[in-house]
């Protein structure tokens, strides 16, 4: 099994990604963002949605939210928050992979570094192509991760990250000359220490950009935070977005 594909993983270790704070903290993301800022009942397909920390507030923007996770457990909690907060939203369980509605949705978002998981280049490349593919011609895709770029600015540092009752510490490791990234997780509860490691792509700023033109998205453009400031030197996020070509056309050769 892929480390992606482990629900306890994500269940595990879910106070430190998905904590109480980060979903008051995305609210008020989502409410002043203008990156998030759509057409009036924009069809959206958050792809990798995790426990719903976007769909809840983009659902209350007024956009017909679709949410898109390999995870039961995270869907599950999608679910809840989403039933809680009196929203209407679609959950699928699919692997994005493999995920293609074609020309269904105006926007696809894939945020938090939900993106780079699998071993094979090429299965990333088709990430981008599915997700081009459920586009409606002139729609968006939205990549956030953490680039390169803002990675090399801090990494090298233990984080700790304290739970209250438990802590977890985050170790960060270059691999392969700045291609890949392994973070390694001890979560420490009650005296007992859970680890785990994820390996996940990274990429730069002209990367991404050049990997959203290879499957024929156009007018690229890289953000540094949802805040629509640029790429640069002060960013905090690596945030892609290139639209479908209206003509429907995608990528030269597939
Ligand atoms: C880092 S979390 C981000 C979740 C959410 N986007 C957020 O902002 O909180 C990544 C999510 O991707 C999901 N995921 C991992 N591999 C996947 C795959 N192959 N297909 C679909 N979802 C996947 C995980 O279950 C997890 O919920």
């Amino acid at each position: 099994m892929h480390w992606y594909e482990d629900d306890a993983f994500w269940s595990d270790f879910s106070e430190t990604m998905f904590s109480e704070r980060r979903r008051e903290e995305t609210a008020e993301l989502v409410a002043r963002s203008p990156l998030l800022e759509f057409a009036p009942g924009a069809r959206v397909l958050d792809l990798c949605c995790g426990p719903g920390l976007y769909l809840v507030p983009l659902a209350r923007r007024g956009y017909a939210m679709t949410g898109v996770d390999l995870s039961e457990v995270m869907l599950e909690r999608a679910g809840a928050a989403c039933a809680g907060a009196g929203v209407d939203v679609r959950l699928v369980r699919a692997d994005m992979l493999k995920h293609v509605e074609a020309e269904s949705y105006d926007v696809v978002l894939n945020v938090f570094t939900s993106f780079g998981y699998f071993d094979d280049p090429r299965d990333n490349l088709q990430v981008l192509r599915n997700a081009h593919d459920s586009l409606v011609p002139g729609g968006r895709l939205l990549i956030d991760v953490l680039g390169k770029e803002v990675l090399a600015g801090w990494i090298g540092r233990p984080q700790l990250v304290d739970l209250g009752s438990a802590y977890v510490v985050q170790r960060d490791t270059v691999l392969d000359g700045w291609s890949r990234l392994r973070t390694d997780w001890t979560l420490v509860r009650d005296g007992t220490a859970r680890e785990a490691s994820i390996t996940s792509f990274l990429y730069s700023g002209a990367e991404l950009r050049a990997l959203f033109e290879q499957v024929g998205f156009t007018e690229v453009e890289c953000y540094g935070d949802f805040d629509g400031a640029p790429y640069d030197q002060h960013a905090r996020r690596l945030i892609v977005s290139g639209i479908r070509e209206s003509s429907g056309r995608g990528e030269e050769e597939r």
